[in-house]
Protein backbone atom coordinates (compact mmCIF):
# COMPACT_ATOMS: atom_id res chain seq x y z
CA UNK A 1 0.00 0.00 0.00
CA UNK A 2 2.81 2.11 1.26
CA UNK A 3 4.77 1.42 -1.98
CA UNK A 4 1.69 2.42 -4.56
CA UNK A 5 1.31 5.57 -2.14
CA UNK A 6 4.92 6.83 -2.77
CA UNK A 7 4.41 5.50 -6.94
CA UNK A 8 1.31 7.80 -6.54
CA UNK A 9 3.33 11.07 -5.22
CA UNK A 10 6.19 9.92 -7.72
CA UNK A 11 4.02 9.95 -10.69
CA UNK A 12 2.03 13.19 -9.60
CA UNK A 13 5.48 15.14 -9.51
CA UNK A 14 6.67 14.14 -12.85
CA UNK A 15 3.10 15.14 -13.96
CA UNK A 16 3.54 18.23 -12.83
CA UNK A 17 7.48 19.38 -13.54
CA UNK A 18 8.56 21.58 -16.00
CA UNK A 19 5.30 23.17 -16.91
CA UNK A 20 5.02 26.73 -16.61
CA UNK A 21 1.93 29.13 -16.18
CA UNK A 22 1.70 31.39 -18.41
CA UNK A 23 0.68 35.02 -16.63
CA UNK A 24 -2.16 37.28 -17.74
CA UNK A 25 0.02 40.46 -18.43
CA UNK A 26 -2.71 42.78 -19.94
CA UNK A 27 -4.46 44.38 -16.91
CA UNK A 28 -6.49 46.43 -18.88
CA UNK A 29 -7.75 43.69 -21.05
CA UNK A 30 -10.82 42.31 -19.82
CA UNK A 31 -10.59 39.17 -21.49
CA UNK A 32 -7.90 36.59 -20.60
CA UNK A 33 -5.79 35.69 -23.51
CA UNK A 34 -8.51 32.71 -25.00
CA UNK A 35 -6.12 30.61 -26.67
CA UNK A 36 -3.96 29.97 -22.57
CA UNK A 37 -7.14 29.65 -20.52
CA UNK A 38 -8.41 26.45 -21.42
CA UNK A 39 -5.02 24.58 -21.83
CA UNK A 40 -4.08 25.63 -18.42
CA UNK A 41 -7.22 24.57 -17.12
CA UNK A 42 -6.85 20.67 -18.69
CA UNK A 43 -3.91 20.71 -17.24
CA UNK A 44 -4.73 21.75 -13.87
CA UNK A 45 -7.83 19.37 -13.50
CA UNK A 46 -5.31 16.50 -14.83
CA UNK A 47 -3.45 17.53 -11.75
CA UNK A 48 -6.44 17.98 -9.72
CA UNK A 49 -7.77 14.32 -11.13
CA UNK A 50 -4.33 13.16 -10.07
CA UNK A 51 -3.89 14.22 -6.39
CA UNK A 52 -7.53 12.38 -5.86
CA UNK A 53 -6.82 9.17 -7.05
CA UNK A 54 -4.07 9.20 -4.95
CA UNK A 55 -5.97 10.15 -1.64
CA UNK A 56 -8.94 8.20 -2.44
CA UNK A 57 -6.39 4.97 -3.66
CA UNK A 58 -4.94 5.62 0.03
CA UNK A 59 -8.00 6.21 1.86
CA UNK A 60 -9.38 3.03 0.62
CA UNK A 61 -6.14 0.67 0.78
CA UNK A 62 -6.20 1.97 5.07
CA UNK A 63 -9.88 1.42 5.04
CA UNK A 64 -9.85 -2.33 3.50
CA UNK A 65 -6.91 -3.02 5.44
CA UNK A 66 -7.98 -1.93 8.64
CA UNK A 67 -11.61 -3.92 8.03
CA UNK A 68 -9.47 -7.12 7.40
CA UNK A 69 -7.32 -6.52 10.22
CA UNK A 70 -9.98 -5.17 13.18
CA UNK A 71 -13.12 -5.11 11.62
CA UNK A 72 -15.43 -1.84 11.62
CA UNK A 73 -15.43 -0.74 14.86
CA UNK A 74 -11.88 -0.73 14.25
CA UNK A 75 -11.80 0.74 10.81
CA UNK A 76 -13.70 3.81 11.87
CA UNK A 77 -11.13 5.33 14.19
CA UNK A 78 -8.30 4.31 11.42
CA UNK A 79 -10.88 6.28 9.32
CA UNK A 80 -10.92 9.29 11.57
CA UNK A 81 -7.19 9.46 12.24
CA UNK A 82 -5.60 8.72 8.38
CA UNK A 83 -7.96 10.84 6.68
CA UNK A 84 -7.04 13.86 7.47
CA UNK A 85 -3.27 12.56 7.45
CA UNK A 86 -3.30 11.61 4.05
CA UNK A 87 -5.00 14.38 3.00
CA UNK A 88 -2.47 16.64 4.18
CA UNK A 89 0.58 14.27 3.08
CA UNK A 90 -1.16 15.05 -0.84
CA UNK A 91 -2.06 18.26 -0.70
CA UNK A 92 1.52 19.90 0.82
CA UNK A 93 3.09 17.57 -2.14
CA UNK A 94 1.38 19.08 -4.56
CA UNK A 95 0.66 22.77 -3.42
CA UNK A 96 -2.96 22.38 -2.97
CA UNK A 97 -5.79 21.39 -0.65
CA UNK A 98 -7.77 18.44 -1.14
CA UNK A 99 -10.40 17.04 0.53
CA UNK A 100 -13.99 15.04 1.00
CA UNK A 101 -17.20 16.72 1.83
CA UNK A 102 -21.14 15.70 1.72
CA UNK A 103 -24.81 17.33 1.63
CA UNK A 104 -25.06 14.31 4.57
CA UNK A 105 -21.84 14.78 6.34
CA UNK A 106 -19.78 12.83 9.31
CA UNK A 107 -17.35 14.69 9.84
CA UNK A 108 -18.69 18.63 11.35
CA UNK A 109 -15.67 20.42 10.20
CA UNK A 110 -13.91 19.15 7.58
CA UNK A 111 -16.76 17.28 5.74
CA UNK A 112 -19.17 19.76 5.49
CA UNK A 113 -19.41 22.00 1.71
CA UNK A 114 -18.88 26.08 1.68
CA UNK A 115 -21.18 27.70 -0.67
CA UNK A 116 -19.93 26.81 -3.90
CA UNK A 117 -19.22 23.32 -2.93
CA UNK A 118 -22.97 22.70 -2.13
CA UNK A 119 -24.05 24.32 -5.56
CA UNK A 120 -21.35 21.52 -6.95
CA UNK A 121 -23.13 19.14 -4.74
CA UNK A 122 -26.48 19.68 -5.78
CA UNK A 123 -25.82 20.15 -9.88
CA UNK A 124 -24.08 16.74 -9.71
CA UNK A 125 -27.28 15.24 -7.64
CA UNK A 126 -29.30 16.83 -10.75
CA UNK A 127 -27.12 15.61 -13.37
CA UNK A 128 -27.75 11.90 -11.46
CA UNK A 129 -31.21 12.15 -12.00
CA UNK A 130 -30.65 13.22 -15.50
CA UNK A 131 -28.79 9.93 -16.32
CA UNK A 132 -25.58 11.07 -16.00
CA UNK A 133 -23.12 7.92 -14.37
CA UNK A 134 -21.77 9.35 -10.85
CA UNK A 135 -18.41 7.81 -11.61
CA UNK A 136 -17.92 10.36 -14.39
CA UNK A 137 -19.46 13.52 -12.22
CA UNK A 138 -16.58 16.39 -12.10
CA UNK A 139 -16.94 20.31 -12.10
CA UNK A 140 -13.69 22.89 -12.69
CA UNK A 141 -13.45 26.40 -12.71
CA UNK A 142 -10.69 28.97 -12.52
CA UNK A 143 -11.93 32.30 -10.49
CA UNK A 144 -10.58 35.54 -9.39
CA UNK A 145 -10.33 35.22 -5.51
CA UNK A 146 -9.09 38.72 -4.17
CA UNK A 147 -7.46 39.61 -6.77
CA UNK A 148 -5.85 35.66 -7.50
CA UNK A 149 -6.87 33.56 -9.36
CA UNK A 150 -8.51 30.39 -7.58
CA UNK A 151 -8.71 27.17 -9.60
CA UNK A 152 -11.82 24.39 -8.05
CA UNK A 153 -12.15 21.34 -8.59
CA UNK A 154 -14.24 18.52 -7.60
CA UNK A 155 -15.27 14.78 -8.43
CA UNK A 156 -18.54 12.91 -7.31
CA UNK A 157 -18.19 10.32 -4.64
CA UNK A 158 -20.38 7.01 -5.88
CA UNK A 159 -21.42 5.08 -2.57
CA UNK A 160 -20.25 1.63 -2.85
CA UNK A 161 -21.20 -1.83 -1.55
CA UNK A 162 -18.25 -1.80 0.95
CA UNK A 163 -19.28 1.55 2.26
CA UNK A 164 -22.75 0.39 3.16
CA UNK A 165 -20.94 -1.22 7.04
CA UNK A 166 -20.83 2.48 7.77
CA UNK A 167 -22.81 4.60 5.84
CA UNK A 168 -25.77 2.10 4.92
CA UNK A 169 -29.40 2.08 6.22
CA UNK A 170 -28.42 -1.39 7.96
CA UNK A 171 -25.49 -0.22 10.15
CA UNK A 172 -25.20 -2.60 13.08
CA UNK A 173 -25.98 -1.14 16.74
CA UNK A 174 -22.02 -1.69 17.59
CA UNK A 175 -21.23 0.62 14.81
CA UNK A 176 -23.49 3.30 15.57
CA UNK A 177 -22.80 2.85 19.18
CA UNK A 178 -19.12 4.01 18.14
CA UNK A 179 -19.98 6.74 15.01
CA UNK A 180 -22.63 8.37 17.55
CA UNK A 181 -19.43 8.48 20.31
CA UNK A 182 -17.43 9.88 17.86
CA UNK A 183 -19.73 11.96 15.86
CA UNK A 184 -22.81 12.96 17.62
CA UNK A 185 -24.18 14.97 14.64
CA UNK A 186 -23.64 12.48 12.11
CA UNK A 187 -25.54 12.67 8.85
CA UNK A 188 -24.10 10.25 6.89
CA UNK A 189 -26.04 7.13 7.75
CA UNK A 190 -28.84 5.92 5.17
CA UNK A 191 -27.34 5.65 2.10
CA UNK A 192 -27.60 2.87 -1.07
CA UNK A 193 -25.53 1.66 -3.22
CA UNK A 194 -25.16 3.91 -6.30
CA UNK A 195 -26.08 7.22 -4.07
CA UNK A 196 -24.16 10.34 -4.80
CA UNK A 197 -21.97 9.83 -1.21
CA UNK A 198 -20.29 13.09 -1.45
CA UNK A 199 -17.40 14.54 -3.40
CA UNK A 200 -13.31 14.83 -3.52
CA UNK A 201 -12.54 19.18 -3.28
CA UNK A 202 -9.38 20.42 -4.68
CA UNK A 203 -8.75 23.70 -4.45
CA UNK A 204 -5.14 25.66 -5.91
CA UNK A 205 -3.90 28.91 -5.40
CA UNK A 206 -2.24 30.08 -8.29
CA UNK A 207 0.65 32.53 -7.92
C1 LIG B 1 -15.38 1.55 8.83
C2 LIG B 1 -16.36 2.55 8.60
C3 LIG B 1 -16.38 3.28 7.28
C4 LIG B 1 -16.47 2.74 6.03
C5 LIG B 1 -16.54 1.28 5.65
C6 LIG B 1 -16.52 3.86 5.12
N1 LIG B 1 -16.46 5.05 5.79
FE1 LIG B 1 -16.61 6.90 5.01
N2 LIG B 1 -16.31 7.71 6.82
C7 LIG B 1 -16.12 6.99 7.99
C8 LIG B 1 -15.72 7.90 9.05
C9 LIG B 1 -15.39 7.52 10.48
C10 LIG B 1 -15.67 9.19 8.46
C11 LIG B 1 -15.27 10.49 9.14
C12 LIG B 1 -13.79 10.72 8.89
C13 LIG B 1 -13.28 12.01 9.44
O1 LIG B 1 -13.58 12.35 10.60
O2 LIG B 1 -12.58 12.72 8.69
C14 LIG B 1 -16.04 9.03 7.08
C15 LIG B 1 -16.10 10.07 6.19
C16 LIG B 1 -16.40 9.94 4.85
C17 LIG B 1 -16.48 11.05 3.93
C18 LIG B 1 -16.14 12.51 4.20
C19 LIG B 1 -17.33 13.41 4.28
C20 LIG B 1 -18.06 13.30 5.58
O3 LIG B 1 -19.19 12.80 5.55
O4 LIG B 1 -17.52 13.71 6.62
C21 LIG B 1 -16.80 10.51 2.71
C22 LIG B 1 -17.02 11.25 1.41
C23 LIG B 1 -16.89 9.08 2.90
N3 LIG B 1 -16.66 8.76 4.21
C24 LIG B 1 -17.15 8.19 1.89
C25 LIG B 1 -17.03 6.80 2.02
C26 LIG B 1 -17.08 5.89 0.91
C27 LIG B 1 -17.29 6.28 -0.54
C28 LIG B 1 -16.88 4.64 1.42
C29 LIG B 1 -16.78 3.32 0.66
C30 LIG B 1 -15.80 3.25 -0.38
C31 LIG B 1 -16.73 4.79 2.86
N4 LIG B 1 -16.81 6.11 3.18
C32 LIG B 1 -16.57 3.73 3.75
C33 LIG B 1 -16.30 5.64 8.15
C34 LIG B 1 -16.37 4.74 7.12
Amino acid sequence: MKQLFVLGLASLLVACGGKEEPKVTDSTSNTPPAATAPMDKAALSEQAKNAIKTYGGSLKAELQTAMQSGGPINAISACQLKAPEIAKTVSDGEKLQVSRVSLRNRNPVTGVPNEWQTQVLNDFEARKVKGEALESLVYSELVENAGKQEFRFMKAIPTEAMCLTCHGSEVSPAVMTRLKELYPQDKATGFKEGDLRGAFVVVKNLP
